[in-house]
């Protein structure tokens, strides 16, 4: 047995497919090779992306928004024209290991191939005989709308000498096989760094502020996931983010916007052995630092007026003490992202409002309401400080200048953010 297939494929795993394939096991090795092509295929939310909503699966043409302009998915059903039905698997490899097409062109990281290129050649070939099965859709994207001259795909040659590490993952010494399951799916193909990492100017992950929070497109903030008490995990057990990434919800919290889609669309569909790994693998992350020193002087004034609005606006569902109902409305009081680093999340969820996951085993139909035609700029920033701040809570308080900027991005955004939200046909 090679050193990758030990980590890359857990045998409980594969005993749970076969056993869920029921008789179609019994044709052989090759369905089980693309039930497991499938499963990769969630583990890294290939269909996110690559799918516009109410579009068929994997036709592309998603447009995917950067700070550098818009980057349309590809068609990857195996279309022979618009699609990739005459790549070769070691065509595909290199487009997942190396960014490269077919045509010997770059891909934009858009497309997240400095997350896959962890991924085994095994996987990479499974995912492939997966895509393979797919009905071929003919569909051409639209062409990408990029500032100059960023439209010209040979320039990535110099960003990914600068920002590119290309290598399958490689085990860690003296870690459990859990803890490098772990992370070989969360470097690797679930790519929680794209959301989870802040980038540099050019785009490119901070590699050493790794999962300290990032921007998660369309203003959405993607909070810490290191072992931080407040802004992180650190109040959090394994079994807490097991909860969280298979039903979008636990007692600390309930998923909202693309995290509801990674849940939806990925995670909700992960063995609970490889949820488990991935939270192992989080939990030993150490907590980045905080600047504690700086003075959280939030005036009196600003919190009596948000916890006035609170109390007329929210009181009813989220309850005084901040502690929410369980199973039905989140608690803000002791909750990580209510004091994550930026606001943005929690701005978009009480301008736009927002749908709690619906996965089979959490069905709700729960929501909270849009505020964005009943409370100014300067009201949302106030509410939101007080949450911030009330009941033992510590976090920067919010600027009505930033939720200005998410009110303007909701509106250009808003009728485009439309991802699809599968339940599990595909
Ligand atoms: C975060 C969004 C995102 C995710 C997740 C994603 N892709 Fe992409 N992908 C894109 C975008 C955007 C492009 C177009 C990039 C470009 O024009 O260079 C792309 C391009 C590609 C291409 C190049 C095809 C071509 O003809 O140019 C392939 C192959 C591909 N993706 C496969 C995958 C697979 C397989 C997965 C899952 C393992 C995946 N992608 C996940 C956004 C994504
Ligand atoms: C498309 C962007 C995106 C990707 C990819 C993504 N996340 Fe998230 N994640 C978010 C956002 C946004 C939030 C904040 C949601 C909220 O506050 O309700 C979040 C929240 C979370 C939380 C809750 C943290 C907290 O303090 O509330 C966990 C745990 C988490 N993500 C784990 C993961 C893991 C593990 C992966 C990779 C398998 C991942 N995420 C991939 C965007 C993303
Ligand atoms: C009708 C009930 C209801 C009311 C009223 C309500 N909420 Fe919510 N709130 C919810 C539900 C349900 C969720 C979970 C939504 C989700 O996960 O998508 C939620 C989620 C949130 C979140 C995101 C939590 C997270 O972990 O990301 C914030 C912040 C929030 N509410 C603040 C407020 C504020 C501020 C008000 C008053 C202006 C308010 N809510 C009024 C029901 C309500």
């Amino acid at each position: 047995m090679s050193a990758h297939a030990q980590h890359s494929w857990s045998a409980a795993v594969m005993a749970a497919l076969v056993a869920a394939s029921g008789a179609a096991a019994a044709q052989g090795l090759e369905f089980t090779q693309i039930q497991r092509g499938r499963y990769i295929s969630k583990a890294a939310d290939c269909i996110s992306c690559h799918t516009v909503k109410g579009g068929k699966p994997y036709a592309g043409g998603y447009p995917v928004e950067t700070p550098f302009g818009t980057i349309y998915s590809a068609n990857i059903t195996p279309d022979l024209e618009t699609g990739i039905g005459k790549w070769s698997k070691d065509d595909f490899y290199r487009a997942m290991h190396e960014g490269i097409r077919r045509d010997g062109k770059h891909i934009y990281p858009a497309c997240p191939y400095p997350a896959f290129t962890k991924m085994t050649r095994e996987d990479v070939d499974a995912l492939k005989d997966y895509l393979d099965t797919l009905e071929p859709v003919r569909a051409q994207r639209p062409p990408n709308a990029l500032i100059w001259p960023l439209g010209w795909r040979s320039l990535l040659a110099g960003w990914n000498a600068l920002f590119f590490h290309k290598g399958e993952y490689m085990p860690v010494d003296g870690k459990s096989e859990v803890w490098n399951r772990g992370a070989y799916l969360v470097q690797g193909a679930g790519h929680c760094a794209a959301c989870h990492t802040p980038r540099n100017a050019l785009g490119a992950a901070q590699d050493d502020k790794a999962l300290q929070g990032g921007d998660a497109g369309e203003s959405w903030y993607a909070p810490s996931l290191t072992g931080h008490p407040r802004d992180g995990l650190g109040g959090w057990s394994i079994q807490d983010i097991v909860d969280y990434l298979k039903t979008g919800a636990n007692d600390d919290t309930a998923s909202a916007g693309p995290m509801t889609e990674v849940v939806m669309n990925s995670t909700q569909h992960l063995s609970d052995a490889d949820l488990t790994a991935i939270a192992t693998y989080l939990k030993d992350i150490p907590a980045q630092q905080i600047d504690e020193s700086q003075p959280r002087d939030v005036p009196g004034t600003v919190m009596d007026r948000g916890k006035a609005l609170y109390v007329d606006q929210c009181m009813g569902c989220h309850m005084a003490d901040g502690k929410g109902q369980k199973n039905t409305f989140p608690p803000l009081a002791g909750s990580a992202p209510i004091q994550a680093a930026k606001p943005q999340t929690l701005i978009q969820v009480v301008l736009g409002g927002d749908r709690m996951a619906n996965p089979p085993l959490r069905p709700t139909g729960l929501g909270m309401p849009a505020f964005d035609w009943k409370l100014s700029d300067q009201d949302v920033a106030d509410v939101l400080t007080y949450i911030r701040n009330a009941w033992g809570n510590q976090a920067a308080a919010v600027d009505p200048g930033q939720v200005g900027d998410v009110r303007k991005a909701l509106k250009e955004y808003g009728p485009r953010y439309q991802r699809l939200i599968t339940q599990s046909s595909h």
